[in-house]
């Protein structure tokens, strides 16, 4: 390949931004893989999926991280200890759209921090120490639209550091120390917020004539918990208003409302109103005044049973929530307006008394809550709510369920019966629940379940048993929730698990047996039969252990073909028994298996072939095991394997990787393991390698961790997480140092720059060398011979010659004839000139060009015969350079050009400076035949008397210049 490059400007116009494009690419490339742009950052991790995320919540930081990459779409710095913001920490992240800093110590913000936060979306700064938001704190913030500054101590709010936030949507400055709503003017007239939580502050007034006389674009608005004196609309400013918190607002019952006009506030549909601080009729004057489509009304903790009868008038009204408000009994005349009502939460009232119709006239019933309310047993008022839907009777003292309990409940869906006391389970219970889909009867009593789950809930598809009390899970005991999907029994005192035990549960695809007390015995293919869909299986926390290394007559899951997820962590031991092994056939038919978490089973040894039934495997996890060593061919049946964690064991070493043949993981956790180095080859033969955490492993800070030094610093594709607060647990005299910060130049030598200088140098120099010759190759070809020239000017200038010829004649071979019957009778003969000729002259054995040179300067003038063939004979071409390289250094007129041929000057033109001579200079042209030659001769002589004269001051020969 030719390339071409034209250094100016003229030629071929379009060649020198292409080699400024080419120059740029070699300098990008160089800054891409330049080795002190690493990958990983000093105290936080990289997630790196679609977008780049950095995460570093709780490292105890003082400050903002400065190695945030640029290209970085989330940063969450939450949980720290940073007290302020600079205005550089986050300069140059133009792609952020999410930054989380909640819960630091900020009380702080300087200027124009934010400004290059041109994409920013969110912004949270809960929980910090902000007093006061200045004029410029949030510049630049054009795209945000979320903005967290609850639980700071706000106090004062510039009135232009909203200013610029045209995309702001919500807004939360709740449980702050605002006082005066006056100053929150400009914020509510930005122009695209929606919702704004000024909840639990110290405001005591809101007065619409002080906040704007145009209409206000707000949808949601808390007010909560503000010690609010007077509520006061006077123009329509709140058009769009939907939902409205006042709830425990205003102070000693004192709150006065004020809506001049009764279609002010009349899109508000849900509205809360507990704990408010108003007299009865203020607040029958609010629920008159919103009452155009109020769907959703809030009175916890109000105390006043009449009002219910205001609200339920309000013909819009179809949720009501009545916490907290001391209704010891509930009498068929309390909720009787609320006809229309669909939702009712009258939990946490202590109900001791609920008449059996105190929901009789509400038609249309779908959500009951009656949690946190005393009762003993499923009230009766409950049993015939045909339309209801969602029934919430937890946190009460029921002991037993009755079997009409929930006979008429044939539309009921979700039944919460957690929290309660019940210890045994009648098989009619359930029965005519034929809509149920999620039952949780969680932290109960329950020993038994008899026959609660053999017959009905065919539609049932959650299931939660957990802390209970069950010993055991006998056959056929969920037999026909035939479309159960998931079923918890985790924290229960499970010891056996009869044959048969799942049968029917043919749709599970969760199964939860977490923290009981199953061992080994337990687990039997029989057990497990018919659960054809089951995903997961958690048993983790059981009491599964196997004392020798036995290959089982029966592996237990081998029913399981759809099984994806397998958690058998942490099985209880007792100190008799310290050591475990895990089968060898242990996962046998678990065909898909992808995820394995066999951490803290107290194994040392996993046999080779354990995997070899699991080839779909991509997560392992065996974590706090006693493994030494692993052996590779472990891996070998397991190549698709992405994430490898095998934390808190005693490994010593990873070398078992090199030949694991892992080349598809992606995340290696070995965290406090006992690793004091890490090999080279170990990491290279993880190429898909995106995450190493080493954690808390005892690194020696010597060479030999060096190249994993560099490696953690520079390599651009895995990140070592936290690798900056690795410590060095040797040498002794290190232990207050980081791995990091260890000294690797004394390591090395650093081929890798040597090399890429010297190549770097050498491929420019070729690339020069080429460009010099191919456009300015005469003048590489002249100053060499110039160089030659000087070699031997100054050795004659050092012997101090005096010029031993009058002239040296440089002709061609085939001109010699003309030269010794021409030219030498009538110059050294006539005229008397000693000539220099160099069949005559020339010193034997002395190298060509040092005896031209000679010559030439031996003699005054240097007379050229020349003809076509003297032209082509390349020799006599060297004369004219030299003859001419001494015109051009003495300044002296020492050529003599005599044609002896018409020579035409496209001829002339390859022999490039001898053109410029003819054309610049003087010559002679031997007349034709039959013409006089006498002025030939006597122009010749003048030629050879001229001495010394600067070239172009010649007297004579100034009349025959060729054109
Ligand atoms: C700001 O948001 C708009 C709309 O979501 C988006 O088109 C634009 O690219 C964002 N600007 C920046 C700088 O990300
Ligand atoms: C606003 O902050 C309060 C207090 O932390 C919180 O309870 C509420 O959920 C927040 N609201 C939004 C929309 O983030
Ligand atoms: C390791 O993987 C390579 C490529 O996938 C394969 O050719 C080789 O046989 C594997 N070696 C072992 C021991 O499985
Ligand atoms: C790395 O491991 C390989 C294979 O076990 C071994 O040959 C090599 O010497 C180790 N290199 C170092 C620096 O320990």
């Amino acid at each position: 390949m030719e390339v071409k490059i034209t250094l100016s400007g003229k030629g071929n116009g379009s060649t020198y931004p292409r080699l400024s494009f080419f120059l740029c690419i070699l300098l990008y490339f160089w800054v891409l893989f330049n080795p002190v742009n690493g990958y990983s950052m000093k105290h936080c991790r990289i997630r790196e999926s679609l977008n780049v995320s950095v995460l570093c919540d709780g490292r105890n930081l003082n400050a903002v991280p400065a190695d945030i990459p640029l290209l970085v779409t989330s940063v969450n710095i939450a949980k720290n200890n940073i007290s302020q913001i600079k205005s550089e920490d986050f300069k140059d992240l133009k792609f952020l759209k999410m930054l989380i800093m909640y819960s630091n110590r900020i009380s702080h913000v300087e200027n124009g921090s934010f400004s290059d936060l041109v994409a920013l979306e969110q912004l949270n700064l809960a929980f910090n120490k902000l007093t006061s938001l200045s004029d410029q704190m949030f510049k630049g913030l054009d795209n945000l639209t979320v903005l967290q500054l609850e639980n700071n101590h706000i106090s004062s709010i510039a009135s232009s550091s909203f200013q610029l936030l045209f995309s702001l949507k919500v807004l939360n400055l709740t449980s702050n120390k605002l006082h005066c709503f006056k100053e929150l003017k400009h914020i509510l007239q930005l122009p695209s917020l929606l919702k704004l939580f000024i909840g639990n502050n110290s405001l005591n007034s809101l007065q619409s004539q002080e906040i704007s006389n145009r209409s206000i674009g707000l949808t949601e608005l808390d007010l909560s918990r503000n010690p609010l004196e007077i509520f006061s609309v006077t123009a329509d400013i709140f058009p769009y208003l939907k939902k409205l918190d006042l709830s425990f607002c205003g102070i000693n019952g004192s709150m006065e409302w004020d809506v001049a006009d009764r279609y002010f506030l009349s899109n508000v549909s849900s509205l809360d109103l507990s704990g408010i601080h108003m007299s009865l009729q203020g607040i029958g004057s609010v629920l008159q005044s919103i009452n155009f489509s109020l769907a959703s009304l809030g009175l916890d903790k109000i105390g006043k049973d009449n009002l219910i009868n205001v609200a339920c008038h309000i013909p819009t009204l179809k949720t009501l929530r009545l916490q907290c408000n001391n209704f010891s009994s509930v009498s068929d005349k309390l909720l009787q307006s609320c006809t229309q009502v669909t939702d009712l939460d009258i939990s946490g009232n202590n109900i001791t008394d609920l008449s059996e119709a105190a929901f009789r006239s509400i038609k249309d019933l779908k959500t009951l809550r009656l949690g946190y309310d005393g009762l003993s047993s499923v009230p009766n008022a409950t049993r015939n709510l045909r339309t209801l839907k969602n029934l919430d009777l937890s946190h009460n003292i029921i002991k037993t369920l009755g079997c009409s309990d929930f006979s008429n409940l044939k539309r009921l869906e979700k039944l919460y019966l957690n929290n309660n006391l019940i210890s045994n389970l009648e098989g009619c219970v359930f029965l005519d629940l034929r809509a149920l889909n999620s039952l949780t009867l969680r932290r109960n009593r329950i020993l038994n379940l008899g026959e609660a789950f053999t017959k009905g809930l065919q539609h049932l598809k959650s299931l939660d048993l957990g802390f209970n009390k069950l010993t055991n899970i006998r056959t056929n005991y969920f037999k026909s929730l035939r479309s159960l999907e998931d079923l918890a029994l985790y924290d229960n005192e499970i010891k056996t698990l009869e044959d048969g035990a799942f049968v029917g549960l043919a749709k599970l695809k969760n199964l939860v047996l977490l923290n009981n007390v199953i061992g080994k015995s337990e687990i039997r293919g029989a057990v497990f039969k018919g659960l054809r869909s089951l995903k997961t299986l958690n048993m983790a926390s059981n009491a599964i252990k196997y004392e020798k290394d036995e290959q089982l007559q029966q592996p237990p899951f081998t029913d399981l073909s759809s099984l994806e997820n397998l958690y058998i962590f942490s099985q209880h031991y007792t100190k008799y028994m310290r050591q475990s092994c895990l089968p060898s056939n242990f996962l046998e038919g678990l065909n898909m298996l992808s995820e394995f978490q066999a951490g803290n089973l107290h194994i040392a040894y996993l046999h080779p072939d354990t995997f070899i039934h699991t080839p779909q495997l991509l997560s392992l996890d065996i974590s706090q095991n006693f493994f030494h060593a692993l052996s590779p061919e472990l891996f070998h049946p397991i190549p698709k394997l992405k994430r490898l964690t095998i934390s808190k064991t005693e490994l010593e070493s990873l070398d078992f990787l090199i030949e694991a043949n892992l080349t598809q993981v992606r995340f290696l956790k070995v965290r406090q393991n006992k690793i004091k180095w890490t090999n080279e080859t170990v990491l290279h033969s993880l190429p898909a390698l995106t995450l190493l955490d080493m954690q808390r492993n005892p690194f020696i800070c010597d060479c030999r961790n060096a190249w994993f030094v560099q490696w953690a610093e520079s390599n651009s594709q895995t990140q070592v997480a936290y690798a900056h607060d690795y410590p060095c647990s040797y040498p002794d005299d290190l232990k207050d140092t980081k791995l990091l910060d260890l000294d690797t130049h004394s390591c090395s030598v650093d081929l890798g720059i040597f090399y890429f200088i010297s190549t770097t140098s050498l491929v420019l120099l070729t690339l020069l060398g080429s460009f010099i010759y191919h456009l300015l190759r005469w003048q590489v070809v002249y100053a060499y011979y110039l160089f030659l020239a000087y070699l031997h000017d100054s050795k004659r200038r050092n012997r101090q010659t005096p010029h031993q010829y009058d002239a040296f004649v440089s002709y061609n071979t085939h001109d010699e004839c003309w030269v010794v019957r021409e030219l030498l009778p009538e110059l050294e003969g006539e005229q008397g000139w000693k000539l220099c000729l160099h069949h005559r002259d020339f010193q034997p054995g002395k190298p060509i060009i040092e005896n031209i040179t000679d010559a030439i300067y031996r003699s005054r003038k240097t007379i050229c015969v020349i003809t076509h063939r003297y032209l082509q004979s390349e020799w006599c071409s060297r004369e004219i350079q030299v003859a001419s390289f001494r015109l051009f250094d003495e300044q002296k007129d020492v050529m003599i050009l005599v044609f002896l041929e018409e020579i035409p000057d496209h001829q002339l033109s390859p022999y490039h400076r001898m053109r410029r001579l003819v054309k610049r200079r003087t010559y002679l042209s031997w007349p034709r035949a039959g013409e006089d030659t006498r002025v030939f001769w006597q122009k010749l002589q003048v030629a050879l008397e001229t001495r010394d004269w600067p070239a172009e001051e010649n007297p004579i020969l100034t009349g025959v210049e060729r054109q």
